[in-house]
């Protein structure tokens, strides 16, 4: 059976770094699997009048629909952020709001979850994702314990928008391995009727 992975970018910019992991994301995904990314430029910010799973009676935007609806297809997802002042982009936030509803039986609540994050200075988006796993925690969505955390991105990606730093290639193949794995078992978790999405 095929694992279907999505990918989300925290950063909305033609050249971005943290598109291009996630590029290499769908090149590296391990045999089995699907793996497409969402586009979230045409998310509206967060307005529970317009919210009707969060009792807003003014009609959900259509691309918030869809995205529910691309994370509802996936197994796993793969969150591609930037660091922005410390924490992870608002790009991610806003989406993860509107998709945070129901509280507690949202779609992405079970769905296990990779994050990955690059950043021009040394850090690596490591604070980033600190804020993210507390979000995360919060919508019940399982984040695998290691990441990407891409650090001095210029070295590592080419003009072209191409990841070549062949040790982060290596961890983020693996990675995308144990994902795929941690979805499968899942599954199977899911069949007996344990985890509910
Ligand atoms: C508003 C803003 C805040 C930023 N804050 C941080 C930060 O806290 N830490 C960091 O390492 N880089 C920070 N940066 C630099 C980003 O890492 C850099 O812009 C990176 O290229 C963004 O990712 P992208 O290439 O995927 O767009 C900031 C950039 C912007 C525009």
């Amino acid at each position: 059976m095929t694992t279907r992975l999505l990918g989300l970018c925290g950063s909305l910019r033609s050249n971005s770094w943290n598109a291009a992991l996630l590029r290499a994301a769908a090149e590296l995904a391990p045999n089995g699997t699907a793996f497409e990314t969402t586009d979230l430029h045409d998310i509206p910010l967060y307005d529970q009048d317009h919210d009707e799973l969060a009792g807003g009676s003014s009609g959900t935007p259509t691309a918030v629909i869809t995205l529910r609806e691309r994370i509802a297809w996936a197994d796993g997802l793969v969150i591609s952020s930037p660091e922005h002042n410390w924490s992870f982009s608002a790009v991610i936030k806003n989406a993860l709001d509107w998709c945070s509803r129901p509280a507690f039986a949202s779609v992405l609540q079970g769905r296990p979850t990779l994050l990955l994050g690059a950043s021009g200075g040394p850090a690596g988006t490591g604070r980033a994702q600190l804020h993210l796993r507390q979000v995360l925690l919060s919508t019940r969505t399982p984040v695998l314990l290691d990441s990407v955390q891409l650090g001095n991105a210029a070295d590592c990606i080419d003009a072209s928008g191409r990841l070549h730093h062949q040790p982060t290639r290596d961890h983020l193949a693996a990675l995308l391995a144990e994902l795929a794995l941690t979805c499968g078992e899942d599954r199977s978790t899911a069949a007996v009727g344990e985890v509910s999405r």
